[in-house]
């Protein structure tokens, strides 16, 4: 298995290469009916997995947790889930991936503001009065 920030760096280019190819098609059909699952692919899926991945490269004490492997986990069911879900719900066959994967959604992102309160963001840790790290 990768290291964490592998991991996140992969599928956020994976995502990007989806979604840019996915967005020249639009262009090409003059079809933008889907746009919005689009731009949910490019921004769940490249941005915010970008910026989860750089944090882990940046913060080792992080990436080493478990509970980082469970991040990846469910930002990927996230991506999995709600890009498609959204192409489902715009043809109104449905809402419940889209629920679903915005669930997942916010679950990662709330794992990731508990990661950068717990661990701090960087390398290093800050001292404490006694001398011993965190
Ligand atoms: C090859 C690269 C890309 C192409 C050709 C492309 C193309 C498009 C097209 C044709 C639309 C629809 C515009 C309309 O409805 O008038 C669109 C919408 C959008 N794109 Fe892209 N795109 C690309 C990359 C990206 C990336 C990298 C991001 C974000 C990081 C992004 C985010 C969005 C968003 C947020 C929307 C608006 C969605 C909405 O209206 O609901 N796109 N793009």
């Amino acid at each position: 298995m990768k290291e964490i920030p592998t991991r996140f760096l992969a599928l956020a280019a994976v995502a990007a290469l989806f979604g840019m190819i996915w967005g020249i098609q639009m262009s090409a059909s003059h079809d933008y009916t889907l746009s919005p699952a689009h731009g949910h692919l490019n921004l769940i899926g490249f941005v915010t997995m970008s910026i989860f991945g750089t944090y882990y490269a940046l913060t080792p004490r992080a990436a080493d947790r478990p509970l980082a492997k469970l991040h990846f986990w469910i930002a990927t069911a996230a991506v999995v889930l709600l890009a498609p879900g959204i192409v489902i719900a715009i043809t109104d066959r449905g809402e419940l991936l889209a629920q679903i994967g915005s669930l997942l959604a916010i679950l990662s992102m709330a794992l990731f503001a508990f990661t950068i309160v717990r661990y701090g963001v960087g390398p290093f840790v800050a001292a404490k009065t006694d001398g011993q790290e965190n």
